[in-house]
């Protein structure tokens, strides 16, 4: 009996795995991804099982949940926001087909339990802010539409299987070692030049604002979800906070004077097309989600973790 993490040696499932260990939840736990990052997760060699496959393959899938007797699933495998944009009909085939696919074999091997890492994107802009979970949803980016349909698709898979489908709205997830391209890695790889002293051009201008999350909340909220014994609204907003990019680099100057960032002139806010804040209450409620990092805590530990990754001594 084991619990499946679908893109679980990518950044949110390196923190997801640490935490469900940490939680003593992690008996069994299979990391299957189509590119597996084994050093991300080489800490927790000998505890978990890697697989290498892809979700948007039937067989790949169903192949894994039968080997493995899932019981629950993690749904994280995705291509992101701007790969999305890039490649939409691979953002199709793994965020559409592959959430698909992971569903019905979870129906036809009675798993339990499936967690799906949504997205604020399945909202689309001009909504009363902060917006609720019952706000009408009309992405405008594929990958919120296709972020979309796997919630709508996981809420069937419950009324008609009773799978026990639940998932998390998120920001921008921040962390050290997250690669992409474009402003959608903004603030992680600032941050994390910072630390490595090295020369970074912010290329968003100094009012821009986008919520954003420290993956360790992100991950503590999946692990909340999961525990809670009982849930009745199934799919949460976990809000996000949201300093201008003038108030992250400042902060990150307060912990690193010296840290050689500095704004690119003349460049041009990239258009959000979601809102910007989020109301997170029924997650409060229903399960106790509460944010643990605000700018700062989220700075100092962001800090700590490139540090220890790269062997730093920590100077102030
Ligand atoms: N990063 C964010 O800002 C953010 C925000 C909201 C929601 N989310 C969601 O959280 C989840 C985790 O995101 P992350 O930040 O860890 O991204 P990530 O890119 O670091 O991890 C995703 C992992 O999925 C794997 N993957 C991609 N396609 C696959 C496929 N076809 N088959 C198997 N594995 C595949 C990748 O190899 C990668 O390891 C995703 O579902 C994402 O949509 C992320």
């Amino acid at each position: 009996m084991s619990i499946l993490i679908t893109g679980g040696t990518g950044s949110l499932g390196a923190y997801l795995t640490k935490a469900l260990l940490k939680e003593g939840l992690g008996d069994h736990l299979v990391l299957f991804d189509y590119r597996p990052d084994y050093e991300r997760v080489a800490e927790f060699a000998g505890r978990v099982e890697i697989v290498s496959g892809n979700i948007a393959d039937w067989p790949d899938v169903l192949r894994t949940i039968k080997e493995y007797k899932v019981r629950k699933i993690f749904h994280l495998a995705a291509l992101l926001f701007t790969e999305s944009m890039e490649r939409p009909y691979a953002g199709f085939k793994i965020n559409l087909e592959g959430t698909v696919n992971l569903l019905e074999a979870a129906r036809m091997y009675s798993v339990e339990k499936v967690i799906f890492a949504s997205t604020i994107a399945t909202y689309g802009p001009g909504l009363p802010e902060p917006v609720k979970e019952g706000a009408p949803q009309v992405p405008e980016s594929l990958y919120g539409i296709a972020k979309l349909a796997g919630e709508l698709w996981g809420l069937y898979y419950h009324r008609q299987y009773g799978i026990d489908f639940r998932a998390l709205r998120f920001a921008r997830i921040v962390n050290a070692g997250r690669s992409g391209f474009g402003t959608a890695l903004f603030p992680s790889s600032l941050i994390e030049d910072a630390v490595l002293g090295r020369r970074h051009e912010v290329n968003v201008p100094g009012d821009y604002r986008v919520p954003i999350t420290y993956i360790k909340d992100a991950a503590r909220a999946l692990v909340m979800l999961y525990k809670a014994s009982d849930v009745k609204r199934r799919i949460y907003n976990i809000n996000g906070i949201l300093p201008s990019a003038g108030e992250i680099v400042d902060s990150v100057k307060a912990h690193i004077p010296d840290a050689p960032v500095n704004f690119a002139k003349n460049t041009e806010a990239p258009p959000l097309p979601m809102p910007l804040s989020y109301d997170d209450t029924r997650a409060s409620e229903e399960f106790g989600w509460g944010m643990k990092y605000d700018l700062d805590a989220m700075i100092d530990d962001f800090i700590q973790e490139v540090q220890k990754k790269h062997g730093i001594g920590r100077e102030r």
